[in-house]
């Protein structure tokens, strides 16, 4: 999935407004953008809005953002919402892969209690909002097989630093969010599941979304979370891959095929050996194809 947008849960305009959006995936919000007083409608609502919207023909993945494991809201988040069958959800203030099980534990109870197919629920977590759970970041891998994805975020972690800003006069993170952005591609990558790149909080700012999308897919990410509608488009344009690539990596997956004893081949004037290959599966395996 390239693009997912945040929805907020207390609000039906906005979660409609997100299925027409082309978004690949909605997070349903409960957590952050959704006052203290309105989490009792949010869930309420965001259960109705995945009962209906989960039914359309064609349709956005459907996760929903539950509060924080430590809040003591998560139980009642996640009895309110798993009846309406959620594709998955995302886990906010992270600390690691115990957390991933003990939500995988919670939903593995609530999936039996609905008739709902053990492990069908995935989690993506945001694996970056406090100091500790940095050092977390390395316990994601084999921690679930409902983990599809980890992201991160700057906000929460700059409010638990007590950092005055966390990105620069130019619009770029600053350091210490850029080693957290750095660790999340990496432990993503090392626990074989999707990486995805943070929100851009300033929506207006079209020419500076698209230049921290080119960066994420660059080294690697493979989407980007939307705040704004106007955002979506931009990801999934960054995120597709262009078709000269994409026949290239065809190309690069044929050329080995045909030569099954060479380590090493030759293509278009460059040399090309193992990890072309693996960097030319991996793009046509995101595209669902076999080449
Ligand atoms: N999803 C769906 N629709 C959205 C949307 C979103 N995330 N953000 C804005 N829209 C809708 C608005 O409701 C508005 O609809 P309308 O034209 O029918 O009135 C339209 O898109 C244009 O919105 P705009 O006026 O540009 O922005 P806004 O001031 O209404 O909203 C925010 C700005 C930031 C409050 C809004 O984008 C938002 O709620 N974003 C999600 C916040 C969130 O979930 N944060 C948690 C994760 S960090
Ligand atoms: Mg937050």
């Amino acid at each position: 999935m390239r693009s997912q947008l945040f929805v907020p849960g207390d609000s039906e305009k906005k979660m409609n407004k997100g299925l027409e959006s082309g978004a690949d995936c909605l997070f349903i919000d409960l957590e952050d953008s959704v006052a203290a007083a309105n989490k009792e409608t949010a869930r309420r609502l965001a259960c109705e809005f995945l009962a209906s919207a989960r039914n359309r023909e064609k349709r956005p993945l459907l996760y929903v953002r539950v509060n924080a494991l430590d809040t003591g809201l998560t139980d009642r988040d996640l009895d309110m919402v798993v009846p309406g069958r959620p594709d998955g959800i995302l886990l906010p203030k992270s600390q690691g892969g115990v957390d991933v099980q003990h939500l995988a534990a919670k939903l593995a109870v609530r999936e039996a209690e609905n008739d709902i197919a053990d492990g069908i629920t995935k989690i993506c977590c945001v694996a970056t909002e406090t100091a500790s759970a940095i050092f977390g970041l390395s316990s994601y891998r084999g921690a679930s097989r409902r983990l599809t994805a980890l992201t991160w975020g700057a906000e929460d972690l700059s409010a638990d630093l007590g950092a005055e800003t966390n990105r620069l006069e130019d619009g770029t993170h600053a350091p210490v969010y850029v080693l957290a952005r750095n660790l999340t591609l990496l432990a993503a990558v090392s626990a074989g599941v999707q990486p995805i790149d943070t929100v851009y909080p300033n929506f207006r700012d079209e020419a500076g979304f698209r230049r921290e999308c080119m960066e994420a897919r660059r080294d690697g990410f493979t989407g980007k979370m939307a705040i704004h509608p106007a955002q979506v488009p931009i990801i999934n344009e960054v995120f597709t891959p262009p078709a000269a690539e994409i026949e290239r990596a065809r190309r690069i997956v044929k050329a080995f095929a045909d030569n099954p004893t060479a380590g090493v081949i030759g293509l278009d004037g460059e040399m090309l050996d193992k990890p072309h290959l693996e960097r030319a599966r991996k793009l046509l395996a995101r595209l669902g194809s076999t080449g």
